[in-house]
């Protein structure tokens, strides 16, 4: 007999956020497809790890089709449940020498592959009245000198995600999570050796910290589960405050 699984795909999942996300779902009863650019060490239960490029997916139709293709191997032929484009590239320049490289591949994996990404599954989770998660960012909204190309990205990607729940009505729900820091080991590790800039970064938010990967991957587990069912098109806050907070001297 013919086991049915959840299925969630999620893109950057071996990045910090990314892997907090494969374990959030795994744990909620999910079974993962991983994909990211580098490969994975070792292998966890309950998740299929395939590698993609999201450059070459926002290039290439070809490309799409084979990965849809290897998807539907893992699945057997089952529908994915939910998308989750959590992989980007954070490029930083300042406007006057950012190059016509960087910011193409900026959009290419931060916005030119979520939106292609979420149209190849939009019939598969439609069947299953499945959801799509972006992982955008502060940015999209408040963001920083050299940002340009980053902050771009995601403020296109918030948008995107309110157009498209306008076309996808009842079908699919879409919606994006807007993090301010999250302290991944790679933020954490920028900080080695300056915890002063670090407890500063923590005292800058309202709520006296930064964010953990888990609060936005049990977020994102939260928007793709029916007790979000009337959440549409929603870019939420994942900030501790800070996004309200002005930066003006007192
Ligand atoms: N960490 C934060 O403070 C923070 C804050 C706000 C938003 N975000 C967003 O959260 C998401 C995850 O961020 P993170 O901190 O885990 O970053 P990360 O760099 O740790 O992870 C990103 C992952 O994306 C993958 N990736 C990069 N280019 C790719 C490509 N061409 N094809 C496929 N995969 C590719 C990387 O290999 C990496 O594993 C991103 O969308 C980021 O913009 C992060």
């Amino acid at each position: 007999m013919e086991v049915i699984k959840k299925w969630a795909l999620i893109t950057g999942a071996l990045g910090g956020i990314g892997q907090a996300l494969v374990k959030e779902y795994v744990n909620k009863g999910f079974s993962v497809i991983a994909t990211d650019i580098k490969q994975p060490v070792g292998s966890v239960e309950n998740v299929e790890f395939i590698e993609l490029d999201l450059a070459e997916l926002a290039r290439s139709d070809e490309y799409t089709k084979s990965f849809y293709r290897r998807v539907q191997q893992f699945t057997q032929g089952q529908s994915i449940c939910v998308l989750v484009n959590n992989a980007a590239v954070q490029t930083l320049a300042h406007s006057s020498k950012l190059d016509r490289k960087q910011w193409q591949s900026s959009f290419d994996v931060n916005l030119t592959a979520p939106f292609f990404l979420s149209q190849l599954f939009l019939d598969d989770l439609a069947k299953n009245s499945g959801s799509i998660v972006n992982i955008s960012s502060i940015h999209a909204t408040q963001t920083k000198k050299e940002f340009v190309a980053y902050a771009t990205t995601k403020a296109a990607l918030s948008s995107m995600t309110r157009n498209m729940a306008l076309d996808l009505g009842d079908k699919v729900r879409v919606n994006a999570i807007e993090p301010a820091a999250i302290a991944t080991e790679m933020l954490k590790a920028g900080f080695e050796g300056k915890e002063d800039k670090y407890s500063q970064l923590e005292a800058y938010h309202p709520i006296g910290r930064i964010g953990t990967p888990e609060e936005i991957a049990k977020l994102a587990v939260f928007l793709s589960s029916d007790d979000a069912g009337f959440v549409q098109g929603a870019c939420i806050s994942a900030s501790g405050g800070i996004r309200g907070c002005l930066s003006d001297p007192d």
